[in-house]
């Protein structure tokens, strides 16, 4: 398939351009576009024969839901029922933005679309690109990230060229991704609203709303055999560049120490470090993870991707706990690394 490549700047949008991607949604075919997360893969959240091209592109699983992309957040009310009090505060306040409210679903939105769940996950994106395409679409779009199934998310246009070109109709590139991870995800069908999966909008900034929010153990453990979660995508296979990655997590003295040690004991594989410490190491590619977990947040994904086309076989990545965005990124991290986490103290 011939793939339509569309350059968009946010701030300056061409509306013939976006109009071309519309087109091909209300056609019934697949658009990538830039959000600030991450890249998704969209087709119209109406249309459950779209919806399931995007499960062939990705190579998705069936058993796992899309989010619906609506324009407005007052369109909620087209796609959900029995919206508590609760939800409309979180609503209200972190719509538009990197956010996903789960709500029980209205039959309008195909089963194909929320892989059978009678809920379904609700996002408004604060992308000027994606909101364009959304409006002149008319149409809520069905997205998921616009990755090969397992990959690193897209955060630049780039990434989503590697991973879809041949695979769907058209990308738009839109240059890179504010935030770098993917929506914080609420579950709001529940008495008490739960956090299945941190991202930009923070535990505190949640609680500054609703301070009885619960977190959902999985956020930071793996899942137990035969366990079922509460998001479906919680069980499988996440963020894996090629290269093995292995978190070393602590202080800087003791993170450098470590990584040199382990360098040094295997010099024949090639090896690359994210650093946040700003410390030097021998035989090894090197990344920049940013000064604070923000930073590492937009930079985490596109380094991981980096790392594969300079075949590094092995990746350390140092983390440090203790600000608000480290739930974010320790949440992709240990899942990039199968859980291999080495904690060296602080
Ligand atoms: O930032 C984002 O959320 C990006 C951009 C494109 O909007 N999208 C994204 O989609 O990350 P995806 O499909 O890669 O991740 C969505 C996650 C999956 O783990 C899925 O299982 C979960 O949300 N999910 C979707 N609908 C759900 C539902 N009704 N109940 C529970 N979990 C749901
Ligand atoms: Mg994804």
């Amino acid at each position: 398939m011939e793939t339509k490549i569309i350059k968009i700047n946010e701030n300056k949008i061409d509306p013939d351009r976006i109009r071309a991607a519309a087109e091909v949604i209300k056609g019934g075919g697949l658009v990538a576009f830039p959000t600030e997360t991450v890249y998704g893969l969209g087709a119209s959240a109406l249309d459950g024969d779209a919806a399931a091209k995007i499960y062939a592109a990705k190579g998705r699983p069936s058993d796992n839901p899309l989010i619906v992309h609506i324009a407005a957040k007052e369109n909620i009310e087209k796609y959900a029922r029995n919206i508590s009090d609760t939800a409309r505060k979180l609503i209200d306040a972190f719509m538009p933005g990197p956010f996903t409210i789960i709500l029980e679903k209205k039959d309008i939105i195909p089963d194909t679309v929320t892989a059978g769940m009678n809920t379904v996950g609700l996002r408004c994106p604060i992308n000027a690109v994606a909101n364009a395409l959304i409006k002149t679409a008319a149409v809520a779009i069905a997205a998921p990230s616009a990755n090969i199934s397992g990959k690193p998310s897209p955060t630049e246009g780039r990434h989503v060229i590697h991973d879809m070109k041949g695979r769907i109709d058209c990308i738009i590139d839109g240059g890179s991704c504010e935030v770098g991870v993917e929506s914080t995800i609420v579950d709001a069908t529940g008495e008490i609203p739960v956090l299945l999966r941190p991202g930009g909008i923070t535990v505190g900034m949640l609680r500054s709303i609703c301070p009885e929010l619960e977190i959902d153990k999985n956020v930071s453990v793996p899942l137990n055999e035969n366990e079922h979660p509460k998001c479906p995508g919680m069980k499988y296979k996440h963020y894996s560049p090629d290269a093995e990655v292995i978190v070393v997590e602590g202080s800087k003295d003791n993170v450098t120490a470590k990584i040199k040690e382990l360098l040094a004991a295997d010099m024949s594989i090639t090896s690359g470090v994210i650093t946040i410490y700003g410390a030097n190491y021998d035989n090894a590619v090197m990344i920049d993870g940013g000064k604070d977990n923000r930073e590492y947040a937009k930079n985490l994904f596109a380094a991981l991707r980096s790392f594969d086309d300079l075949r590094v076989k092995r990746i350390f990545a140092e983390f440090h706990d203790g600000d608000e965005f480290a739930l974010a990124v320790k949440n992709r991290l240990y899942r990039a690394a199968g859980y291999n986490i080495l904690h060296v103290g602080n």
